[in-house]
């Protein structure tokens, strides 16, 4: 299975495995990494998912739809252009090793 390095702001990390085809932020909840809140459950509608991803990863990534483009405009913590919703990121085997960083707060 695919690996996630998730990178706390006080310097910590950790590493998950995630089954292909989930979300980011759900391999995030499922194996206990804190820092997303994910209020809407997915669904692109609250922004409490925000995840800053490592420079190297980006081109990647599929590219940000306008509706998550829109709600990165309310994250929380500071966009960034490396910003992006842990819930639009589906992890594929390609992912392997996806680096992202979590932000200081999500509400
Ligand atoms: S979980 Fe709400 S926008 Fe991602």
């Amino acid at each position: 299975m695919p690996k996630i390095i998730f990178n706390h702001p006080d310097g910590t990390s950790e590493t998950v495995e995630a089954k292909a085809g989930t979300s980011v932020m759900l391999a995030a909840l499922t194996s206990g990494v804190d820092g997303i809140e994910a209020e809407c459950g997915g669904s692109c509608m609250c922004a409490t998912c925000h995840v800053y991803i490592d420079e190297a990863w980006l081109d990647r990534l599929p590219k940000v739809q306008i509706l998550e483009d829109e709600m990165l405009d309310d994250t929380a913590a500071e966009r960034a252009s490396n910003s992006r919703l842990s819930c639009q990121i589906e992890m594929t085997e390609d992912l392997d090793g996806l680096i992202v960083t979590l932000p200081d707060m999500q509400i």
